[in-house]
């Protein structure tokens, strides 16, 4: 496998992991919060991260290459209000897809094209991670207002269910 992209699969299973620890935070305020189905939500999203690190962490060992854990840094998201997770969690997707990009473009000049392959389901995922996130803030801007409509959103938020990740290594 070629080294640089070995290299940058393996800090991406760091942000990754950062992503699950930031989620968990976010999870954690709502909690706090008293907002039940915005915690499961978060909660169920942090697990995910995780399954992401690991599935790189899986990849890299598959392919006979040395996997490096750091140390995974404390969540900076600065939480007020109940809409900062939700832009704060939209903005973080968006820098982890330019981070995805990053490592699939290194795969490409490099002729990886078995990491490519793998990258793929990263990239299809990352868009529907955005397109989730930024639902939310439409539906938080629209119901959050609202006692009533605040709790119904809340209770479907509730419904999210863990599945393990689609892709099978
Ligand atoms: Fe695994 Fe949402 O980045």
């Amino acid at each position: 496998m070629d080294k640089k992209v070995a290299k940058l699969l393996n800090e991406q299973i760091n942000k990754e992991m950062y992503s699950s620890y930031l989620y968990f935070q976010f999870a954690n305020y709502y909690h706090e919060e008293g907002l039940d189905g915005f915690y499961n939500w978060y909660y169920v999203q942090a697990q995910e991260e995780m399954d992401h690190a690991l599935l790189m962490v899986k990849y890299l060992q598959n392919n006979d290459e040395k996997v490096v854990f750091e140390a995974v840094a404390k969540p900076e998201a600065d939480l007020k209000d109940r809409m900062d997770p939700l832009k704060a969690g939209l903005a973080h997707e968006k820098y982890i897809t330019g981070e995805i990009n990053a490592v699939y473009a290194a795969a490409y000049e490099a002729k990886d094209f078995r990491t490519m392959q793998f990258l793929d389901w990263f990239v299809k995922e990352q868009g529907e991670e955005e397109k989730n996130s930024s639902d939310l803030i439409k539906k938080m801007e629209l119901f959050g207002g609202e006692a009533k409509s605040l709790y119904m959103l809340d209770s479907e938020l509730k419904a999210r269910v863990y599945a393990a990740p689609s892709l099978v290594l």
